[in-house]
């Protein structure tokens, strides 16, 4: 039977004006159900990032990997070991994959993520900071005793006879390498006779395994421009060189030189007597580094902005602003500056409280509106990725996995 006229133009009139009340079939998962998901053995497949609850934090595959190669790439041409630095990302499925390109293990700032990335079956550990207190330096030779390939630094003798006797009473050999100070600004013992007498020292010990020399100048990392930078980290880094050159003259074992940040990398790869780098946020990035400027120019475009956070646009009531779900509790607020808006392009982002953030539109690409996902670049990699538990692992628009933060708390 043929619908009548009112019957056709009621029809007709729900067809006409559905879609635009309609909402789209909910597909809206929170955490529990994308790990049931995942938990079942079919990936995640058909998740989106539109899916996903925000603020989260995702990881750009495609950036990620072209980071990964570029740095074990370098490493190789220079005929250098890479370490990649663990406390940028605080996850042991990226540590598996920079191992996976060739890196030695992984450096890491704290006895926890020393410990998570061992239990996720990661080695070559060097832990980069003095490990003193009682509780540090037992976990130490706990681990010490499960990877006994685990290196320590140490900048003090106390601290080395501190370690000394515990490796003895466990009946294990730490390896440790002298923590040499570029600028006297963080820890480590000021370079020439004073590190060479304690390479000495420690040498005597016998629980102890000298096996280089640290020196990291996180001063020069972040030095505006090429030649600058270059000239920053020459000057600083040549006394700590010194000293491990006079550590070799004296037959002391220190086959170890390990230094070097992201935006040193082809720097200190060039100084003489470096054997491995130590970098870790090339495989982020964030805001900061982006502003260091390369070899090419005012930007520092030799790794690509791998760390998003996605947010969702919740209120729109003007033409020129907008509001996000992403604010302070969603970034590292450590710099005087915020996030960059990295998709849509045009926007500009102001921090508005706790749980706000603030959209400038006067340049935007096109008209935002509510519920649109907007991509931040971090401003800070390292203390950003701490704020989560996960990350999402996205290709395009798509959630390929989810990657746990684990060697995040217990900073
Ligand atoms: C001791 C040490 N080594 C290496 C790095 C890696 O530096 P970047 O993240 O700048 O590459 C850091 C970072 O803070 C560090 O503290």
């Amino acid at each position: 039977m043929r619908p009548s006229r009112r019957e056709w133009l009621r029809v007709g009139l729900h067809a006409a004006v559905a879609p635009a009340i309609m909402i789209p079939q909910a597909r809206a998962y929170d955490i529990g159900e994308i790990e049931a998901k995942l938990a079942k053995g079919n990936g995640i497949d058909g998740v989106t990032k539109d899916d996903l609850p925000t603020p989260s934090l995702l990881l750009d595959l495609d950036a990620f990997e072209a980071n990964v190669q570029r740095m074990a790439s370098h490493s190789a041409e220079a005929e250098l070991e890479l370490r990649p630095h663990a406390k940028t990302h605080k996850c042991s499925e990226i540590a598996k994959r920079q191992v996976g390109a060739g890196a030695l293990g992984v450096c890491v700032a704290t006895v926890r993520e020393a410990e998570a990335m061992a239990a996720a079956g990661i080695g070559g550990l060097l832990l980069t900071s003095e490990s003193v207190g009682l509780n540090k330096i037992h976990r130490l030779i706990r681990l010490c005793e499960r990877r006994p390939d685990t290196m320590a630094v140490v900048d003090h003798i106390d601290n080395a006879r501190q370690l000394d006797e515990a490796a003895r009473a466990s009946g294990v050999r730490l390896n440790v390498l002298i923590d040499v100070d570029p600028l006297g600004r963080r820890t480590g013992v000021p370079p020439g006779s004073k590190a060479v007498s304690l390479a000495e020292a420690v040498d005597r010990l016998t629980g102890l395994r000298l096996r280089g020399v640290h020196g990291y100048c996180g001063a020069s990392s972040h030095v505006k421009g090429f030649a600058e930078r270059k000239a920053h980290s020459a000057k600083y880094m040549a006394p700590v060189l010194e000293s491990h050159a006079a550590m070799l003259k004296k037959g002391l074992p220190v086959e170890i030189m390990s230094g070097a940040s992201t935006g040193t990398y082809n720097i200190d790869s060039d100084l003489k007597g470096m054997t491995e780098l130590q970098v870790g946020s090339y495989v982020l990035m964030d805001v900061d580094y982006r502003a260091i400027g390369g070899r090419g120019g005012d930007i520092y475009d030799d790794f690509r902005p791998a760390l998003h956070v996605l947010a969702t646009v919740i209120s729109k009531n003007h033409d020129d602003i907008a509001t996000v779900d992403a604010g302070l509790k969603a970034f590292a607020t450590d710099r005087d500056f915020g996030p960059e808006v990295a998709r849509p392009t045009g926007l500009t982002y102001a921090f508005r409280g706790d749980e706000h953030g603030a959209l400038m539109l006067a340049d935007s690409e096109r008209e935002i509106v509510l519920g649109d996902k907007i991509e931040l670049v971090v401003p800070h990699c390292d203390p950003n990725v701490n704020l989560y538990d996960r990350m999402y692992c996205v290709r395009g628009d798509h959630v390929q996995q989810v990657w746990e933060i684990d060697a995040r708390g217990h900073v």
